[in-house]
């Protein structure tokens, strides 16, 4: 399949690339954790507290079962952690390229101070659970994705031009 699919880390900017990139590829947008909460009908917050961080899990690999049968090329974001569970890695690898977007700890620190929403930050020290975190998850994120990109100072307009450019992706209009 030929879907455009983007992983990394929270913060990495997932969601926002992904809107801009459908917008100048004239593909639709999916994002994972918007289709989780709309299906459940649940914010992810209220999901991980109530029902716990397992539960979720399976939710996305449901999701991703899901969108692995839709043939409609399109441009989807997915949470932070679906690469890391195995049993989600060859859906990714078989539904199109996986674009994994890098961002240093630093950018990852300030973009990510005061967060609410995101469960796994909670608690603890936040430089350190993302050190700890993307120290978990780094190897997982290089084995699924096909092409790198490094997101620290880069507009939305640079960093979709590199896409395209590093998937040879012809005739795209200018956003
Ligand atoms: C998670 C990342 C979140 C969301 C959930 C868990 C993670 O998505 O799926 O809070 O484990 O990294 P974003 O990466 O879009 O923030």
């Amino acid at each position: 399949m030929n879907h455009i699919i983007l992983i990394g880390f929270m913060g990495s900017g997932k969601t926002s690339v992904g809107h801009h990139l459908s917008e100048a590829l004239s593909l639709p947008f999916l994002d994972t954790d918007e289709e989780i909460e709309k299906n459940s009908q649940m914010k992810i917050t209220d999901i991980f507290s109530q029902y716990g961080e397992r539960y979720f899990r399976n939710l996305e690999t449901e999701t991703l079962e899901k969108l692995s049968e839709d043939q409609d090329r399109k441009v989807i974001s997915v949470g932070g952690g679906l690469p890391v569970e195995k049993v989600n890695q060859p859906y990714l690898k078989e539904m199109g390229s996986v674009i994994f977007l890098e961002a240093k700890e630093d950018t990852l620190v300030t973009r990510l101070q005061g967060d609410t929403t995101r469960p796994m930050l909670k608690g603890a020290d936040l430089r350190e659970r993302i050190r700890t975190l993307m120290a978990q998850r780094q190897e997982a994120y290089d084995k699924v994705a096909d092409f790198h990109i490094q997101t620290d100072e880069k507009t939305f307009e640079e960093i979709i031009e590199e896409i395209v450019r590093k998937m040879h992706i012809g005739g795209y209009h200018e956003i």
